[in-house]
């Protein structure tokens, strides 16, 4: 089947992309000697996640309890949930997967510890711990080496959890240039570092010193000290990752495939991809919403939820056209479909489920 005859909208990943883009982040970490944790939240799926261990990750990182069980459930051994765990039915599942799998969580308060503690109790397990640091984000973690020591020496005299290290985020580096992001990632990877050797000192044993998203990654990673990365959007890219000067659009591997509905007059066209396969989303620095695979210089003016909005002055479009639109943020677009087709050459290789999207509250 040819990608043109799929009923749009329809999410695509180019499997030569996608393949380049793991080869890649295979690569930086094999040169900087760390280990790759990605963060499946971009892809939401099992079959990606596997041709990413085969490529090297050891293990994933997820953000949900339901990514967690989607993962260990279809054979991923090695789960790191870089998400503050502070709710009884989070804490309780997760220790439920800790006797199928290896499994680590973030915290970043007594609370979050000692709810992990009680529930691995019940399942009489052990559940590995990373403190999380805040190197600049602003969003959830500890800013300094004091909190960061009394959260350790908490976690040490609870029952069933394991300090393993500290881990951070530095997503503030996405829609930064290339010197911002160096400065980031270094800051990233070096206060990281200096709060793991204050804690050995006062006899921790600190094993990991996790860091890392897309834009620092390859920084972070060559910061002596650090053990692995977890970058996300890697697998696919997008619109927000070019506008910084990241990645070029042909290493964008996720578009939604949409078919012109519409050309009211010549200088404006519908197509039939808005905001429920889109995402409406604003990102730094980047205009629109989505750039048309190959004519990239078009974008998406503006959406509602089934109409999207091209309005330019050289369209060469006319009712029926399909086109595929990259998105500017992959992660959100990839958790608004159920599946995904696979393509190589505009041949359909497969139409795989996107078995961790959303929120689904099992108990
Ligand atoms: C805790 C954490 N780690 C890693 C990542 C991966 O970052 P990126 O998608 O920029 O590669 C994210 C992304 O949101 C995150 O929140």
């Amino acid at each position: 089947m040819h990608v043109y005859d799929l009923p749009t909208p329809a999410l695509i990943v180019d499997r030569k992309r996608l393949k380049g883009n793991l080869e890649r982040m295979a690569e930086v970490v094999a040169k900087a000697g760390v280990k790759l944790r990605p963060h499946i939240k971009t892809h939401k799926s099992p079959f990606i996640a596997h041709w990413q261990q085969e490529l090297g990750a050891r293990g994933v990182t997820i953000a949900t309890v339901d990514e967690a069980e989607v993962m260990v459930y279809n054979g991923i051994k090695d789960i790191f949930m870089a998400y503050p765990v502070v709710e009884r039915y989070r804490a309780l599942r997760l220790a439920r997967l800790s006797r199928l799998a290896t499994v680590a969580v973030g915290v970043d308060s007594r609370a979050g510890a000692s709810m992990l503690a009680e529930a691995a109790g019940k399942y009489n397990t052990k559940i590995g711990v990373l403190i999380e640091v805040d190197t600049g984000l602003k969003r959830s973690g500890l800013a300094s080496i004091g909190e960061v020591m009394d959260l350790a020496s908490t976690i040490g005299k609870l029952p069933n959890l394991e300090l393993k290290g500290l881990f951070t985020h530095a997503g503030h580096a996405h829609g930064e240039d290339m010197e911002g992001r160096r400065t980031i990632g270094q800051r990233e990877g070096e206060m990281t570092v200096v709060i793991a050797d204050a804690l050995r000192k006062a006899g921790f044993p600190i094993q990991e010193v996790s860091t890392g998203s897309t834009p620092s990654a390859a920084i972070v990673a060559k910061v002596p000290g650090v053990t692995e990365i977890r970058p996300g959007t890697y697998v696919f890219n997008d619109g927000s990752l070019v506008a910084s000067g990241m990645v070029s659009w042909d290493q964008c591997a996720l578009t939604v495939l949409a078919t012109v509905v519409s050309k009211p007059t010549p200088q404006r066209c519908i197509l039939d991809s808005g905001s429920k396969s889109l995402a409406s989303d604003k990102q730094k620095n980047v205009p629109g919403f989505g750039s048309i695979k190959g004519l990239e210089t078009i974008t998406l003016s503006w959406l509602n939820e089934e109409h999207g909005v091209i309005e330019s002055s050289s369209l060469d479009l006319g009712i029926g056209d399909k086109v595929e639109v990259i998105p500017n943020h992959a992660c959100t677009v990839m958790n608004l479909f159920d599946e995904y087709y696979l393509v190589e050459d505009g041949l359909v290789l497969g139409r795989i489920p996107i078995t961790a999207r959303g929120h689904r509250h099992l108990v």
